[in-house]
């Protein structure tokens, strides 16, 4: 059998082989750092379907993923990466943690250009905001790696925005994370689900921001099934 090497809050971790990973979504939701957790029947083949479908979109137009398949149930396979302990994260429209620190701004402001941030990946710590010479200075990343994540970063935002808005979705924000392959390369990591982007239809999240809002897990489930029926996923 594939050995557990991590389980976080949303996903398990299975080491394959070397060079390979089986990522395994849980069907639970959490909130508040994990402290708030419900189980979520079905939900982690919904997030799995939509992280495959999403990250195979994304390698079709040129962008390097971990991502090598999907079991059609709970389960990813993945190239095995040395993850940069950071998570990026693109806003189109002010929300969330943004709202929090620029409480001037209204919220769901169109940014006059897609906003790229960077927090410390620290549950203890709260996921620090980062400024890019921390980030630097501490060894993170080098100068001309953080380049490339930028431009990798806008390259997805262009990629979901256009994919999501031919079918009548609002990408408002969401979270990535990047690795390095044993050859040097940096790739996509991580998931792409709706616990890692807020999408609106028709001003109606259909993510995560349900749950943290106070939704049952039941009504989250729906709207992961939702969006999935809009987008055409299995
Ligand atoms: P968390 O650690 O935030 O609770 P999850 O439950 O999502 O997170 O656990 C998944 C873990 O797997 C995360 O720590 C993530 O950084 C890590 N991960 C994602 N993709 C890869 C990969 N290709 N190689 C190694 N680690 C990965
Ligand atoms: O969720 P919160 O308001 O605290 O954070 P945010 O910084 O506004 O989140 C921006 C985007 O990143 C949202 O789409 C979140 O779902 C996603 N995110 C994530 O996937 N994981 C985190 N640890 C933090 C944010």
């Amino acid at each position: 059998m594939v050995e557990l090497i991590y389980e976080g809050k949303a996903k398990r971790v299975y080491r394959l082989n070397d060079d390979e990973l089986i990522i395994e979504f849980k069907d639970e939701v959490t909130a508040l750092d994990g402290l708030r957790r419900e189980a979520a029947a079905g939900k982690g083949r919904l997030a799995a379907a939509q992280t495959a479908f999403f990250m195979n979109y994304l390698e079709r137009n040129g962008v390097r993923t971990h991502f090598i398949n999907w079991d059609g149930d709970r389960r990813i396979t993945v190239r095995a990466l040395r993850m940069v302990p950071i998570e990026v994260i693109v806003r189109n429209y002010a929300y969330g943690s943004f709202l929090r620190r620029m409480p001037m701004v209204k919220p769901l402001t169109r940014f006059s250009k897609p906003l790229v941030e960077f927090h410390l990946k620290s549950d203890e710590l709260h996921d620090p905001l980062l400024t890019t010479d921390d980030l630097i200075e501490a060894g993170l990343l080098g100068r001309e790696d953080l380049q490339e994540v930028i431009n990798t970063s806008l390259k997805v935002n262009d990629l979901l925005m256009g994919l999501l808005g031919m079918h009548g979705l609002t990408l408002l924000d969401f979270k990535l994370e990047f690795g390095f392959s044993r050859d040097g390369r940096l790739l996509l990591a991580d998931e792409l689900s709706g616990d890692t982007m807020r999408i609106l239809k028709e001003g109606r999240h259909l993510d995560k921001e349900l749950f943290r809002k106070g939704a049952s897990a039941v009504d989250l489930v729906k709207a992961y099934a939702e969006l999935n029926t809009l987008l055409g996923i299995s």
